[in-house]
């Protein structure tokens, strides 16, 4: 089976599955960090190299303040209690997205999960979290221009290259795999520049109810796609397209 090099999971349906049970939405966001611990685990144990997780959209702080302290709350819960699982897992822990409006104590454990993990050589897992492409994107053409006015650069060594290494998710390799749960079939200002030759996988299952075997099921479905960004297939491929 040929796994992905970069998985990227929109976790969506929190709040709907809690509704479902007639339970508030927080609840839906606790089984959800479950879900997303056992995901993270299963990516690890089976080599993915590299899992981006949308934990938080630059857009999900409008929501209801109780709902916004509480997924931070959570947040900084889960950082406390796995960083040393992580270390054991061999993970590496890092965050793309703005954290200006992210509280100092979810910051500081943040950058403790972060730092205790530098040195993990396995799974690299980054948490997208007060994150927006369309931000992110506009940062790194400030980047460049300021590049530019300084004279450091000029126009013509403006290229993709230049973009991506500019963009917060450098050097982490481009998702070829992304996946959204719960129905919902849009991006979101997740991953925009990035996702260009992804494939994509949606599913009806709200994230709290996926599990390994969803997953088993996505990647499999991963495994049996062509890649061709855009060339033509080659013989072999026909060949087994008229088996
Ligand atoms: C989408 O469900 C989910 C989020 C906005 C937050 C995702 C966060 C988690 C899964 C928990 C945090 C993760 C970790 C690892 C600490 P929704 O609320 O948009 O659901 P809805 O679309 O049904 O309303």
């Amino acid at each position: 089976m040929t796994l992905p090099k970069h998985i990227a999971i929109i976790m969506d349906g929190n709040g709907r599955w809690a509704q479902l049970k007639r339970r508030p939405r927080t609840f839906g966001h606790i089984k959800g960090t479950r879900v997303a611990k056992k995901i993270i685990t299963s990516c690890s144990r089976r080599g993915v190299q590299n899992l981006t997780l949308y934990a938080f959209s630059s857009e999900n702080w409008l929501r209801p303040l109780n709902e916004v302290s509480f997924l931070m709350r959570l947040l900084r819960r889960y950082l406390g209690r796995e960083t040393d699982n992580l270390i054991k897992e061999n993970i590496k822990f890092s965050v793309i997205g703005d954290l200006s409006q992210v509280p100092s104590d979810v910051c500081e454990a943040i950058k403790n999960a972060a730092e205790s993990t530098s040195r993990c050589t396995g799974l690299n897992l980054v948490f997208a979290l007060g994150y927006g492409s369309r931000q992110e994107i506009t940062a790194a053409v400030k980047k460049i221009a300021e590049q530019v006015a300084a004279g450091q650069i000029s126009c013509d060594d403006i290229n993709e290259n230049l973009v991506s290494k500019n963009l917060s998710t450098y050097p982490t390799p481009d998702p070829d795999f992304i996946i959204r749960t719960s129905g919902e079939q849009r991006l979101s200002n997740f991953l925009l520049w990035q996702a260009a030759y992804a494939e994509f996988y949606f599913t009806e299952v709200l994230w709290p109810n996926f599990t390994e075997s969803h997953l088993e099921e996505a990647l499999k479905s991963f495994s049996s796609r062509q890649r061709r960004y855009g060339k033509v297939s080659t013989d072999v491929n026909l060949e087994k397209l008229s088996n």
